[in-house]
């Protein structure tokens, strides 16, 4: 029996368990995937069960993507660009660290038929996901990205990684064709970003990376207002089938039980 984890703190709230264990019992594989609570003291210690086969593959999320990269042996070149691992795995006794945010955000952005080609974006937050966002952004040739968090030196920070990022003060709203809320801000169904909607024109791609509640105020406003929504279910099923096809080499199956499950 192969053993599959995913680690973060808070942890309870994450459902990657359901989405791997639906598809680990439809491959018929005898695995198992569970959630794990971490201090940072724990991680070195579970890491290390990689090397030992005790555990086969880890996922990690917050607030410990970055942090984890000092335990790993080596980054794939996505993990290296963004300085983010979500995925863990051993490959020729090396611990290995991945991201495969990047592909789920990018996925994401595929499904909803959006071309960000000469798009400007517009991301409010510069939490650990963000460097990720970006990656994917940059591939898909967008013309310009500009970065709006709440406390201004952690959006600056995001210049080491990506020189050509524009940095706004928090409340500025610039023109842009797409908004990614990328911001914790909406997680309590209560939670208002506080977009002031007379200075933004229609028609705009508003997304937001929450998922759970499935439409945030943000969402739901920018609905109200006349502009296309989608929000990050999509891309948490994408970085998670392909961290599934890391491990256990099969595309899993990504229909609406899937997206059920995580309803
Ligand atoms: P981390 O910062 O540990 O990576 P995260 O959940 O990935 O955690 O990121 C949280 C993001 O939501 C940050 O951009 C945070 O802004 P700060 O850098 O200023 O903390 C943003 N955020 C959280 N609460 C917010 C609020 N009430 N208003 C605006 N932004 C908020």
């Amino acid at each position: 029996m192969k053993k599959y984890l995913v680690i973060g703190n808070p942890i309870e709230h994450s459902m990657s368990p359901q989405i791997h264990n639906y598809w680990i019992k439809k491959n018929n594989l005898s695995a198992t995937y569970e959630k794990e609570k971490l201090t940072a003291e724990g991680l070195k210690n579970l890491i290390f069960k990689i090397r030992e086969k005790e555990i086969h593959g880890i996922n990690v999320t917050v607030p410990f993507k970055k942090e984890i990269i000092s335990y790993t042996d080596n980054l794939t070149p996505e993990a290296e660009k963004t300085k983010s691992v979500n995925t863990i795995f051993l490959n020729k006794n090396k611990i290995i660290g991945h991201n495969t945010d990047i592909e789920g955000f990018e996925r994401s952005i595929y499904d909803c038929q959006f071309d960000i080609t000469n798009k400007e974006i517009l991301i409010l937050g510069a939490g650990g996901v963000v460097p990720s966002i970006v990656l994917a952004l940059n591939k898909m040739k967008a013309s310009k990205i500009m970065i709006s968090n709440r406390t201004k030196d952690k959006a600056e920070e995001l210049k080491d990684l990506f020189e050509k990022l524009t940095i706004l003060n928090w409340g500025d709203i610039p023109n842009f064709d797409m908004i990614i809320n990328a911001t914790s801000v909406g997680l309590k169904n209560s939670d208002e970003i506080g977009l002031d909607f007379s200075k933004i024109n229609k028609n705009k791609f508003f997304y937001d990376v929450i998922y759970n509640p499935n439409e945030t105020n943000f969402l739901k406003n920018a609905k109200k207002h006349g502009n296309k929504t989608e929000n990050g279910k999509k891309m948490f099923i994408y970085q998670a089938a392909a961290s599934f096809k890391i491990w256990h080499g099969i595309e899993p199956q990504i229909n609406n039980d899937i997206i059920n499950v995580l309803s």
